[in-house]
């Protein structure tokens, strides 16, 4: 597979501050010379995770977690490598090597979003000739804005009006009916699957359409709402509608709110409600849950009041439980039945649905009101039965305070503790640390890499031959690598220098040693390092040396005896 050059990825990571990159979806913290927060890849009580702006990495001290800024976009914003590359590039304003990129990104996938972004086009130009379809938003109150903002859509009617208009090859029909655009009859026939309906686009993170919604206009036909299949872009688990455009409305999200439908997201931002996503047409999932808590502190899960939307809203309790780290709240709001958010924000107004949103019942109160449903928590028994009903439950919230409360509110209802206390549960925690271990004593070789791991460019004015490449010692021929490599990637940083490595046997020792914090500055770790590389080369002297001195009893050659007396005289 072609590789974007490694010259690119060094220099786009020099000019990446990671710390900035990663503080935008993690608050850190400054500690010293480094940066820590509780860690985003596992659940922890205390912050393990740390963030170093001079090595350009990360590393989480309690799951191992570690990487560069684009490994952290990776994991993180769940971007595939070029997509990372590319964010991070647009951010710094460097243009990625188009031929290298072009060659690499996987071209189906690219002409996948192509063909959805020019279904959208087209259903949008149908709305603009459609009088029947601009009445029914008219008429539901979707004006102008919106409509752009959401690029909603109309795919007319009849069998072929997308497929006539951009199937116009067989190349092109495949991508459209790959993008999930068409149906198929039992004798193989294909045909647009979205007629004579409203359509909304579904964006993905990054703003690119991945899928659509669309609604009948004819209240007759069924079924009221058809999504697009799952396809190699679309994961209906993973996405949630609006996402882009809240995240594009709002600098910051302090709360996000769930609703169900596709309408009430509409409807709230029409009215200025500009946090509000939806599910589409499924239960939360946990990777929803995942993705609500990483775009805003605070979720609101809103749902009708009927026994669909009571189970709808315990699934989505069940999926945020393992989510609910410390920072992080959740609230379900219940409307009236015959209610939706769509209804409420349009006979209430903004006002008056923010006025319900405050009296949402949070996660804690829902949690135990529905399980003491049913149980007379006046007799043992029933005591009893709440503890058992909530131990499996409360085990799957993260070590940290509301985990803590959970447990002693249960413990208030019930006089039964379901977890050990506070001091038992961090103590194993605490034992793994925050704080890295004391630095073992090092060998030479062993300090050399350290110090070349926590400032790469001290490699380049050590000008070769190296002398010591000869010496036969553990990590010497680690050494000579690191230094071969940093002077053919002068720009590389630690991150990208670790990368390197991944996957090869001494990668985790090398992972290990970089994220210690060595003492003194940097002019400190120059003369430290040119100092081991220097007893290092007079170790090598010494090492000849002695191979020579054995020899003498068998007899040096006359080169050899030059030799010793040159290294004899070199050692003095
Ligand atoms: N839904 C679906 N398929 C259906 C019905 C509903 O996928 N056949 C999903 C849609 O995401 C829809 C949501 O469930 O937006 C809520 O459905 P419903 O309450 O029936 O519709 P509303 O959102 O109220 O739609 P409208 O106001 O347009 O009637
Ligand atoms: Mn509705």
């Amino acid at each position: 597979m072609a590789r974007i050059p490694d010259a690119f990825i060094d220099e786009l990571l020099a000019r990446t501050d990671i710390v900035e990159v990663i503080h935008a979806r993690v608050p850190l913290k400054r500690q010293g010379k480094e940066y820590s927060a509780r860690c985003p890849f596992h659940d922890e009580r205390s912050p393990s995770f740390t963030v170093s702006p001079t090595k350009q990495f990360y590393h989480c001290f309690g799951c191992g977690a570690h990487g560069t800024a684009i490994s952290f976009l990776m994991n993180y914003d769940r971007l595939e490598f070029l997509d990372a590359v590319d964010e991070l590039a647009r951010a710094a304003g460097l243009e990625v090597p188009r031929d290298t990129r072009q060659r690499n990104a996987n071209p189906d996938t690219q002409d996948i979003f192509k063909a959805l972004d020019a279904a959208a086009g087209f259903f949008q130009r149908q709305l603009a000739a459609s009088d029947k379809a601009r009445a029914y938003l008219d008429r539901r109150g979707v004006g102008e804005a919106i409509r752009a903002q959401f690029a909603i859509g109309y795919a007319p009617d009849g069998y072929s009006a997308l497929k006539d208009a951009l199937g116009t090859d067989p190349r092109r029909m495949q991508l459209l009916e790959r993008a999930g655009l068409f149906s198929k009859n039992d004798r193989g026939h294909v045909y647009d699957k979205f007629r004579d309906r409203v359509m909304f686009p579904i964006h993905d993170r990054r703003g690119r359409v991945i899928a659509f919604g669309g609604r009948v206009l004819d209240p007759d036909a069924a079924p009221k709402y058809l999504n697009s299949p799952e396809t190699a872009v679309f994961h209906k688990g993973r996405e949630l509608y609006g996402l882009w455009q809240a995240r594009q409305a709002n600098q910051a999200l302090a709360r996000l709110v769930v609703v169900e439908g596709y309408m009430d997201v509409v409807a709230l931002f029409e009215h200025g409600v500009t946090q509000a996503v939806a599910t589409l047409g499924t239960a939360t999932t946990p990777d929803h849950a995942e993705l609500l808590f990483r775009n805003a502190p605070d979720v609101y899960f809103c749902f009708d009041g009927d026994r669909a939307g009571r189970s709808a809203a315990w699934k989505a309790l069940e999926s945020v439980l393992p989510r609910m780290r410390d920072g992080r709240q959740a609230f379900f709001l219940f409307l009236p039945e015959g209610e939706d958010p769509d209804t409420i924000v349009r006979s209430e107004g903004a006002s008056g649905f923010d006025a319900r949103l405050r009296d949402a019942t949070p996660l804690s109160q829902y949690f135990f009101d529905t399980l003491s449903d049913g149980i007379s928590l006046g007799t043992l028994d029933g005591k009893a039965r709440l503890a058992e009903r909530a131990k499996p439950l409360l085990a799957q919230i993260p070590d940290g305070a509301f985990g803590d409360l959970m447990q002693q509110r249960l413990t208030e209802l019930t006089g039964v503790g379901a977890r050990p206390s506070v001091a038992e549960a961090s103590a194993p925690i605490r034992r793994h640390g925050s704080q890295p271990l004391a630095p073992p004593r090092r060998s030479l070789v062993r300090s050399a890499i350290a110090l070349l791991l926590q400032q790469p460019s001290l490699a380049l004015d050590l000008p070769p031959p190296y002398r010591f490449v000869a010496l036969r010692q553990p990590g010497i021929d680690l050494l000579t690598e690191l230094i071969a490599l940093v002077s053919v990637r002068p720009e590389i940083t630690t991150g990208a220098l670790l990368e390197h490595f991944e996957g090869r046997e001494e990668g985790a020792a090398l992972q290990k040693l970089a994220s210690q914090s060595l003492p003194g500055d940097q002019a400190s770790w120059r003369e430290e390092f040119h100092d081991a590389i220097a007893q290092l080369d007079r170790q090598t002297l010494q090492q000849r040396i002695d191979e020579l001195q054995a020899k003498l009893g068998t007899g040096l050659d006359e080169a050899e005896k030059v030799e010793l007396r040159e290294l004899l005289q070199a050692r003095r």
